[in-house]
């Protein structure tokens, strides 16, 4: 599967020969697991299942969860770039079953909307609009320290801590990723 940059040691880490969900069809192959992803595109969804043999990839839109009827028990998952990857990880997170130790990643745009439109949608998807241009800088230059991760460990708590978490920035674009393990 495509990694993003940094998330190796991440998937090093992590339980390999797991089940592994996508967010929005990715491109390349781990042929120990199996494979399921979801995108609203199809033309993307057709390209991903010719490329990856004997996934399961599906046109659905991933603010719900996509494999309702799965019981496979998913060991990474990544949600990749759109508009809300948080709304992706939430569906996930409430329906899909989850191994002990479970590899996250994340490809979040929603800096530019901060930056550009002064309007943060965070992570438990409240809308925060009108924002100045204060505001927007401390929300903006602090995003993942202060806006992401301590509403993430919020979310996974008490049940579940991170090992380990990484991330960096490109232009508006944050990536980023953890190791999490069941308490
Ligand atoms: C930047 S592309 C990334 C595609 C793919 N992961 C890749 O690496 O090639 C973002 C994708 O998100 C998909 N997308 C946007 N909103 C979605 C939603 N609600 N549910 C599922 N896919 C969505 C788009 O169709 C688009 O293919």
């Amino acid at each position: 599967m495509r990694w993003h940059a940094n998330s190796d040691d991440l998937t090093r880490d992590a339980n390999a020969d797991r089940d592994c969900f996508l967010s929005s069809a990715v491109a390349i192959g781990d042929a120990d697991s199996k494979i399921f992803g979801a995108d609203l595109d199809a033309a993307r969804v057709a390209t991903a299942s010719k490329r990856l043999k004997g996934s399961r990839i599906v046109v659905a839109d991933c603010n719900g969860w996509p494999f309702p009827k799965v019981e496979d028990v998913f060991s990474i998952a990544d949600f990749d770039s759109y508009s809300d990857p948080y709304a992706s990880f939430r569906a996930f997170w409430k329906n899909a079953n989850k191994a002990n130790r479970l590899v996250l990643l994340f490809t979040d745009g929603h800096r530019q909307a901060i930056k550009r439109k002064g309007e943060h949608i965070d992570f438990d998807n409240t809308h925060h609009n009108h924002l100045d241009i204060a505001q927007r800088r401390v929300i903006y230059n602090t995003y993942y320290p202060r806006f992401v991760k301590p509403v993430f460990v919020k979310h996974i708590r008490p049940d579940w801590r991170i090992v380990k978490d990484m991330m960096y920035l490109r232009r508006d674009m944050l990536y980023w990723g953890c190791v999490i393990e069941r308490n």
